[in-house]
């Protein structure tokens, strides 16, 4: 038994750290605008389905294999006594690479919209011209750099080991974000546009329900749970015994959920309520996938701030400031997956790991970066060139690297991965030790 493995401080540390992978752009960035291309209702309540039938019974098996074995996911198989299932734990190693490189670009825009904030906050609000974030998005000196101070962050913290940064910061930061959300969703309940909102995402209509949307949902269920790429078997193995692996399973995915809800009813809010922002997001649902619709978070939130709320010019910087740090304790986790297992596998230092994986992010990070209409060849970029069907079934159509790195790692790469961790937990461990993980000495 490895007596000197670091472990959480009790549950409420591994609750936290679990959670602050979980909450993050997926609750505040990319499920607001997925429902708003979708249509809203219908596929809110697949993808409530989702987290509910598939994404719990997932989380629970990540945090049961990680315990069990106490190792990272690239060796926690081997340590179980199956090593052919490794491939399972490189999987998510390489999911981990994957969502980081365009996930680290999309938090950098949060530091951007902090820095306006402040200055609006100082000098006063102007809305911004609607090309303006499309602009932004253009300027490659930017997008790179923002994203590369994001993946600094991450490496300084995932470099100095588990329970030194991320508890502490996530203790302090996560409660912050939910009082700010709940007083913005205290704001938009006084808006015109509210009761608009609730119809749009708890009424579903089915005839607005796709294939793709199932899909999407689907998809969208692993993402925002942080399943599949060995992110919750990471931290698991450093859970201790006595703890409720299904109770703080469902306790994650319930939070996750109601961030991710709240974040829709302020949105919507705001667009069912200001008419030129209800006329932008509809032309860009009609059109595809519109430059505004994908920045939903950053260009909707201020005109609450600033036009509709009291004290906007100290939230509108602060909640900013969240949202970089939602991104942050995401990026940990998707970090420490990729270090854990190269160190323990390759038996480098910690450090030497994280270097090593920051260098080999660093690059598909820059291709993101510049997708956004900075070079034309990445940002039409399509992963199988001329082959449509292919792009269609593999891509979901998706052009720019960007959104196929998102496609495929949210789509393929998690749900895969998901599935061997739960067939392994299901059925190739001991019926006695699955059981024993989840229910306790009683269970077995
Ligand atoms: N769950 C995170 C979010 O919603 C993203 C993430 C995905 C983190 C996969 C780790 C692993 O923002």
């Amino acid at each position: 038994m490895d007596v000197t493995r670091e472990q959480w401080s009790g549950k409420l540390g591994f609750i936290l750290a679990a959670s602050g992978s979980a909450v993050g752009l997926g609750n505040l960035w990319k499920f607001p605008y997925i429902t708003w291309n979708n249509e809203g209702g219908a596929f809110v309540l697949v993808y409530l389905l989702c987290i509910a039938v598939i994404g719990v019974p997932v989380m629970m098996s990540e945090i049961l294999i990680g315990r069990r074995s106490k190792k990272s996911p690239a060796s926690a198989f081997a340590a179980l006594g199956n090593p052919r299932w490794s491939f399972v734990g490189w999987l998510g190693v390489v999911a981990g690479l994957v969502i980081l490189a365009f996930y680290s670009v999309i938090a950098g825009w949060s530091l951007r919209s902090f820095v306006q904030c402040v200055e609006w906050s100082v000098n006063g609000y102007k809305a911004p011209a609607p090309e303006a974030f499309g602009e932004f998005l253009r300027d490659g000196t930017a997008q790179i750099a923002l994203g590369a101070l994001f993946l600094g962050a991450t490496a300084a913290i995932v470099g100095r080991g588990i329970s030194g940064g991320i508890e502490r910061a996530t203790r302090v930061l996560m409660p912050v974000l939910f009082a700010i959300m709940i007083y913005l969703v205290i704001n938009v309940m006084l808006l015109d546009g509210f009761a608009e909102a609730l119809a749009f995402l708890f009424r579903p209509d089915f005839s607005k329900l796709t294939g793709h949307s199932v899909l999407e949902a689907l998809g969208h269920a692993f993402f925002t749970l942080s399943l599949g790429m060995g992110g919750m078997l990471a931290y698991g193995s450093y859970l201790q015994k006595k703890d409720d692996i299904p109770r703080i399973s469902l306790t994650v995915a319930a939070l996750d959920t109601l961030i991710a809800l709240v974040a829709c009813v302020i949105m919507f809010g705001i667009i069912f309520t200001v008419p030129s922002l209800r006329a932008t997001m509809e032309q860009a649902r009609a059109t595809g996938e519109g430059v505004s619709s994908v920045g939903m978070l950053f260009v909707t939130l201020p005109d609450l701030f600033y036009t509709k709320m009291p004290g906007g010019a100290l939230v509108g910087p602060l909640f900013y400031v969240l949202v970089a740090f939602a991104a942050l304790s995401s990026t940990i986790s998707l970090l420490e997956v990729v270090v854990a297992s190269v160190a323990e596998r390759v038996g480098i230092t910690r450090w030497r790991a994280t270097l090593v994986a920051t260098a080999l992010v660093f690059v598909p990070s820059v291709a993101c970066a510049l997708s956004l209409g900075a070079s034309e060849g990445l940002s039409t970029l399509r992963l199988f060139g001329g082959l449509e069907s292919l792009n269609h079934i593999v891509a979901g159509g998706k052009t720019g690297a960007l959104s196929i790195f998102d496609h495929v790692a949210a789509n393929w790469l998690l749900p895969l991965g998901g599935l061997g961790l739960t067939v392994y937990a299901g059925w190739v461990m001991r019926r006695e030790d699955t059981a024993e993980e989840l229910f306790g000495e009683a269970g077995a």
